[in-house]
């Protein structure tokens, strides 16, 4: 979703602010911006389309400026035009934000009628025009921000720059902002992501909701104040130092970011199962030994909600405990039913999409601990839970989840085993190592699901299948494929074909069946009756099985033994190489899908 950068400073913002932007393209966005100070005068150089378009823009002006704010721009309201793109500026202000305001629509009526005049369409806008009322009616920058920000409705982050100092101004309401400074520097520095920081602001400060940062950069020094929105010193911010690398970025030699992430699984998994059975993540884990809740209530988007579901199977098979598993945009406003006794647990990679933060807010409100497995360490789900199991997959750049959903349930795995107070069974470890051999087997062995790919990649509809643990890496499977394939691909339950979804069943119909060693037998019926309806079949199922063999019209053959509770993980992977070269031979843009974004921000 949009990203923002900000820098003031003694040197040129416009470096910083586009290297902090290009770090943040991976999140997705459709046009940029940006606002400089140039003569005195506030200055917005915004372009439709890539970054690449608004460099384009820079390098013909070779604009310097010690003061800018940047902006990449996911379109809400308002359609994709270089009008709506941010900074939204005039004479006084520019303003960069990210969220929605919910009552921008009445907002901006009223504020017409009163004869001011609107540039956009945007909601941004709103803000703009609001904070520049405020401040003509004869009130303070700051209370002019104060007085704009509790006028809106709705999440959201804003940035804020003036013609007439070098300062700059953020705030939030449930979306992600960071602001850093390097003191040696003098530099002050605003982001949606403390990524866009990484090797620019060793301290970084993440101020909470209602708190409005004003960088101030002097001549002999930086300085960050926090205000409430009464003016008065806040002290609700957390500091953390910025420890991330920036290597992490890299694609190395991989044609595509995705294609690295699925190869960086094994070695990941080997991290993490070290991480919680042998080092500093056991002390989490142990917590939970013999643990036990009324119901867990498992709330996630997307992948991370795949995730829940192969988590659920663990609560409830292997500890014989409640656990529902919800979609967090239904959760949030089905008024669920909570009491004591229970606990949420959110899935996220980001641990900064709305709806999963909504449904921790609701719990905190009903007075439910909330516990995360997350990938963002310092991110408003971490910051906010009672308990975090962080999945160290370092930083996930391919739109398309991947390693992010083998390390949420491999996490959940082992809070599984952990309640069940078996972490110390050395078989444990020996079972993790096994998923990563298998795992690091088939990423040696991919070429071999290209040749599937090849055969099936111009097909018209794809329906994933797969029974009891496989059920969710259909979903999976099926979300990966038309994420980045852009092609119609649905997971069912094996068994669910015959009730109604077999009707799609033709020769131009691909049905990519999981089986299992489980229920096998149960298993090659259903794809049987595929068969019979003359849809192409790619079995996804135990090697040197003839029966298989002769079925399938085209067969990736997997290494199930000894792997167990764990082979849900393993499959996925496959589907992930699968997902992979259709969409690479279909000439898609694998790492950055058409109009998806990496993180969610807004509902
Ligand atoms: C799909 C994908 C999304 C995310 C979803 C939740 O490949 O990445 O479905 O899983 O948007 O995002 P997080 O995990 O950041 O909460």
């Amino acid at each position: 979703m949009c990203g923002i950068v900000g820098y003031s400073g003694p040197n040129n913002s416009v470096g910083p602010i586009i290297e902090g932007l290009s770090r943040l393209e991976y999140r997705g966005y459709d046009s940029a911006g940006i606002c400089l100070k140039i003569n005195n005068e506030l200055q917005i150089l915004k372009k439709e389309g890539k970054l690449e378009n608004l460099k384009e823009l820079i390098n013909s002006q070779k604009p310097f400026s010690n003061i800018g704010i940047g902006h990449t721009r996911w379109a809400t309201h308002g359609a994709v035009t270089t009008d709506n793109a941010h900074p939204h500026g005039n004479e006084i202000f520019a303003v960069v934000h990210n969220g929605i305001i919910e009552n921008a629509g009445t907002l901006k009526k009223e504020l017409q009628a009163e004869g001011f005049q609107f540039k956009s369409q945007t909601d941004s806008e709103v803000f703009l025009v609001l904070l520049t009322k405020f401040f003509k009616q004869g009130n303070s920058t700051l209370k002019s921000i104060s007085k704009a920000f509790e006028t809106i409705t709705g999440n959201s982050a804003f940035v804020i720059m003036e013609k007439a100092t070098d300062k700059l101004y953020a705030l939030k309401r449930s979306a992600p902002l960071v602001v850093g400074e390097n003191k040696d520097l003098r530099e002050a520095y605003v982001s949606s992501d403390p990524f866009a920081l990484v090797g620019f602001a060793p301290k970084i400060y993440f101020p909470q909701d209602g708190v409005i940062c004003e960088g101030t950069v002097t001549t002999c020094e930086v300085n960050l104040n926090f205000y409430e929105l009464d003016l008065t010193p806040s002290n609700r911010y957390k500091f953390q130092s910025n420890s991330m690398s920036v290597d992490a970025t890299s694609k190395g030699h991989y044609e595509h970011y995705m294609l690295k992430e699925i190869h960086e699984q094994p070695a990941l998994i080997d991290k993490l199962a070290a991480f919680y059975i042998k080092n500093e993540g056991r002390k989490v884990l142990n917590e939970l030994k013999g643990f036990k809740c009324d119901e867990w209530h498992l709330t996630a988007c997307g992948t991370a909600w795949h995730a829940g579901l192969v988590i659920k199977n663990y609560f409830e098979q292997i500890n014989r405990q409640r656990a529902s598993v919800d979609i967090a945009s239904e959760f949030r406003y089905k008024n669920p039913i909570l009491n004591k006794g229970e606990v949420g647990l959110f899935i996220s990679q980001s641990g900064e999409t709305a709806d999963t933060l909504a449904c921790q807010e609701l719990c905190k409100e009903k007075g439910i601990p909330t516990y995360s497995i997350v990938n963002v360490e310092g991110s408003t789900l971490f910051r906010n839970a009672d308990k975090n199991f962080l999945i160290h997959a370092g930083v996930e750049i391919g739109v398309a989840s991947t390693k992010a959903f083998t390390l949420q349930a491999l996490t959940g795995y082992l809070m599984s085993r952990a309640m069940e107070g078996t972490l110390d069974d050395s078989r444990l470890f020996s079972e993790i190592k096994l998923l990563s051999t298998r795992v690091a087997e088939l990423c040696s062995q991919a070429e071999s699901i290209k040749e599937v790919a090849e055969k099936i990649y111009t097909q018209k509809g794809f329906i994933f299948t797969g029974r009891g643990k496989y059920f969710p890496i259909a979903f999976e499977g099926a979300l990966k494929l038309k994420e980045i394939a852009y092609v119609h691909a649905e997971g069912y339950a094996a068994g669910e074909l015959k009730h109604g979804p077999i009707a799609l069943i033709d020769e131009s119909i691909v049905n990519i069946a999981i089986v299992g060693p489980e229920l096998l037998e149960k298993t090659i019926s259903n794809v049987e009756e595929v068969k019979a309806r003359r849809g192409f079949i790619v079995i996804v199922g135990p090697k040197n099985h003839p029966e298989i063999e002769h079925l399938a019209d085209a067969y990736i053959p997997l290494d199930f033994n000894g792997l167990d509770n764990l082979s849900p993980l393993y499959v996925n992977v496959a589907l992930q190489f699968l997902a992979y070269h259709i969409a690479k031979l279909k000439g898609t843009d694998i790492d950055k899908p058409r109009n998806l974004a990496k993180s969610v921000t807004v509902e």
